[in-house]
């Protein structure tokens, strides 16, 4: 009897449920935050938006959050000037050069090739025509020049602006000039760094620049 009584009620109950669902209606919703944010939906239309529209221009004269200023012009003179210019803020270490090299090997090589000689796997295949040598002579490979070109990108080339932050980008243009030296048989921007350092140490003891060149005379 029991058992009738329990099967009834399921029944019932299913019933009940059942007869209650209408497919032209939304269901009931639990949680209904979960659905319908309280936050507004991007591109989602509101009366408080000139035109219901989310998606508005910033106001003017305001930059994002972020956003880094940067003064040089996208054309051939900027480059030119950036080159002439612009320097590295960030030191010479191993660190710097380190992670320079890392993010050139994920983002330079496939076209300028490990050594920067402009044999990369894409340049091997003829993907990417006119791919030059960091150590081409036609070329003034300056660090300000470097960090322009992965703003902007030239030509062929695209922009790294959105991939590499300000810094890798001063990393990336560290190992570049690494690269070039190499090429050109100099030696490593870090050791020239290193002998620029003891230079500065060494006039600034004796005050002069003569002293400090008839010091290393001397050696
Ligand atoms: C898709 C292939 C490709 C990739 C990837 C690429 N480059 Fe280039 N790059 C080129 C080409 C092609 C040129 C020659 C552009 C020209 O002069 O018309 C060039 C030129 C350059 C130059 C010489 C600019 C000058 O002043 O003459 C530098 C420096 C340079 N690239 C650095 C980089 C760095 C750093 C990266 C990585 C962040 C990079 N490139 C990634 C194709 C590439």
């Amino acid at each position: 009897m029991k058992t009738f009584i329990n099967i009834g009620i399921a029944i019932f109950a299913s019933a009940t449920l059942v007869s209650c669902f209408n497919d032209k209606k939304p269901n009931y919703q639990y949680f209904p935050n979960m659905y319908e944010p309280v936050g507004y939906e991007t591109y989602g239309e509101y009366d408080i938006f000139p035109n219901q529209q989310e998606a508005m221009h910033p106001p003017a004269n305001t930059v994002p959050r972020g956003y880094e200023l940067y003064d040089y012009e996208n054309s051939t003179e900027g480059l030119q000037l950036a080159k002439a210019e612009l320097q590295n803020p960030y030191p010479v270490t191993e660190e710097n050069l380190a992670t320079g090299a890392q993010l050139y090997t994920l983002y330079c090589a496939v076209c300028h090739g490990d050594k920067g000689d402009g044999q990369g796997i894409l340049a091997k295949r003829e993907k990417f025509l006119g791919i030059p040598s960091y150590a081409d002579p036609g070329r003034t490979i300056t660090p300000g020049g470097i960090y322009h070109v992965q703003m902007y990108g030239l030509n062929a080339m695209g922009s790294y602006a959105g991939q590499v932050s300000e810094k890798e980008r001063w990393q990336i243009a560290m190992h570049v000039m690494d690269l070039k030296a190499s090429l050109n048989g100099e030696p490593g921007v870090l050791e020239t760094a290193e002998v620029a350092t003891q230079d500065a140490l060494v006039s600034g003891e004796n005050n002069t620049g003569a002293n400090a060149a008839s010091e290393s005379d001397n050696k």
